[in-house]
């Protein structure tokens, strides 16, 4: 076994409220307001919110109390927490590397999109990209997207950014300012839902978004749904494990990741309810994909009264969203660097934040310098997003299921799940380990090996 270097006082969460605050902002992200109404809109509406929601109970979530509790057990990263609950065979610890990996990976594109929406807070409340012709605003985006230094520098900004916040410490850093941001988000979604449910074309909206047209449905889309859930939980690549390990012992783990999940399934729905009626009421095409986001919501918005503040809030919205999200992810490579080879949080942190700037600038450059380097017909922004979401995070996911289900086995999992016998929650963990040793890893097998074709 490799030489495992412990801190001494662990820094972890202190409240039951930090706890959810910091999970939730984790999980609510740009997936609930980019991914998930873009994804929505393309794939048959209800139809795939109805496979999307099948996924993430039958797998995502059965993954996120995996990792919740093998995080909070291990008390150590991604990594780590492989070497130490299973010291025999260090073959494991590779889904923690893989976790490393992706988290970058990840990052890279996170990062630019993020950088669109911090961008997109000046520019819509200096008035430049709004207009109520979707021309306008469109030329607007690509005018973003396709200048290599714009792109690059609100990457970077965002970067530096959650790095501040990440060096400030995991109760410091990430409970306090999730804890503060979470309720704001709340606060400004349901302001911008009731405002689009008062809209003409409410109904059509709301019809769009909860009749399902399973004619869509295919096995690509279904593999898209799953990564999908996998992204939505931040699960699969070592976010829940390094977050678990901040815990507190006492902390119920399945409740918590079902009421996360529910909180998180909530932003997704209130976020369609914004979008969708305020599309349908201005004649636009709900099938707008990612540029829905910036091309439509301003062109959409500035139709309505007090429009320009709505605009600008859906951006603040967004980059709230993103910053909790994004904290989790970077925390996972900064907490390996930190506890593997003792690096203070600074330098860990900074480091990480160089190489992603690096990175990142692939996914950045991805529409303007780099338009034409392509990776299996994608771009290098397409490739990042499709190799976590539908590959990395669904196989981390598999192993995570498989570790836990089949290698660590079920003493352990009752031991971990109740807190040493504290927690009546026998049931519950009956229902788990058995999603864990069956289910998911066969739902996750069968969707990846259809959607990718092999079958
Ligand atoms: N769940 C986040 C979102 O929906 C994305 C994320 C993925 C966060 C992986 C952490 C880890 O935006």
């Amino acid at each position: 076994m490799q030489n495992v270097t412990v801190t001494k006082a662990r820094d972890s969460f202190t409240t039951g409220l930090g706890v959810i605050a910091a999970t939730l902002g984790s999980a609510v992200g740009l997936g609930n307001i980019w991914k998930f109404p873009a994804l929505t809109g393309l794939n048959g509406g209800a139809a795939f919110i109805i496979v999307y929601l099948l996924s993430t109970l039958m797998a995502g979530l059965v993954v996120m109390v995996a990792e919740l509790m093998l995080g909070r057990r291990s008390k150590s990263d991604a990594l780590t927490t492989f070497k130490v609950l299973h010291p025999k065979n260090a073959s494991w610890a590779l889904i923690g590397a893989a976790g490393v990996l992706s988290a970058f990976l990840i990052l890279a594109f996170y990062t630019e999109v993020a950088g669109w929406v911090f961008a997109y807070i000046f520019k819509a409340a200096s008035g430049a990209v709004l207009s109520s012709d979707p021309k306008v605003t469109s030329a607007g985006f690509e005018k973003l997207i396709t200048d290599p230094v714009q792109s690059v520098f609100w990457q970077c900004l965002v970067l530096v950014f959650v790095g501040a916040i990440i060096v400030a410490g995991v109760s410091k850093g990430i409970e306090k300012t999730t804890k503060r941001l979470m309720p704001v988000l709340f606060l400004i979604l349901v302001m911008i839902g009731g405002r689009s449910l008062t809209l003409p074309g409410a109904a059509a909206g709301l019809e769009f978004l909860f009749r399902p047209d399973f004619s869509k449905v295919t096995g690509g889309v279904v593999l898209t749904a799953m990564g999908l859930a996998f992204f939505k939980l931040s699960v699969g690549m070592g976010t829940m494990i390094t977050y678990g390990s901040y815990f507190r012992d006492d902390q119920n783990i399945p409740m918590t990741a079902l009421r996360v999940m529910l909180a998180d399934l909530t932003v997704s729905i209130l976020a369609g309810i914004a979008i969708f009626p305020a599309v349908f009421t201005y004649g636009f095409k709900p099938e707008a994909g990612p540029s829905l986001l910036f091309i439509t919501i301003p062109a959409v918005f500035s139709q309505m009264p007090f429009g320009n503040v709505f605009v600008v809030l859906f951006f603040v919205l967004g980059a709230i969203a993103a910053t909790g999200a994004m904290l989790s992810i970077l925390e996972v490579p900064v907490a390996y660097l930190h506890q593997r080879f003792g690096m203070s949080r600074f330098k860990s942190t900074a480091l990480t934040v160089i190489l992603l700037a690096l990175i990142g600038s692939t996914a950045a450059l991805s529409n303007s310098l780099l338009a034409n380097f392509k990776l299996f017909g994608m771009t290098m922004f397409d490739f990042y997003d499709f190799l976590t979401s539908n590959l990395l995070m669904p196989v981390g996911g598999l192993f995570i299921c498989l570790f836990v289900g089949w290698v660590w086995g079920e003493e352990k999992v009752r031991a971990a799940l109740s807190n040493d016998g504290q927690l009546k929650n026998g049931a519950i963990i009956s229902i788990f380990l058995f999603l864990v040793k069956y289910v998911a890893p066969l739902t996750i097998t069968v969707i990846l090996l259809r959607g990718l074709k092999i079958i």
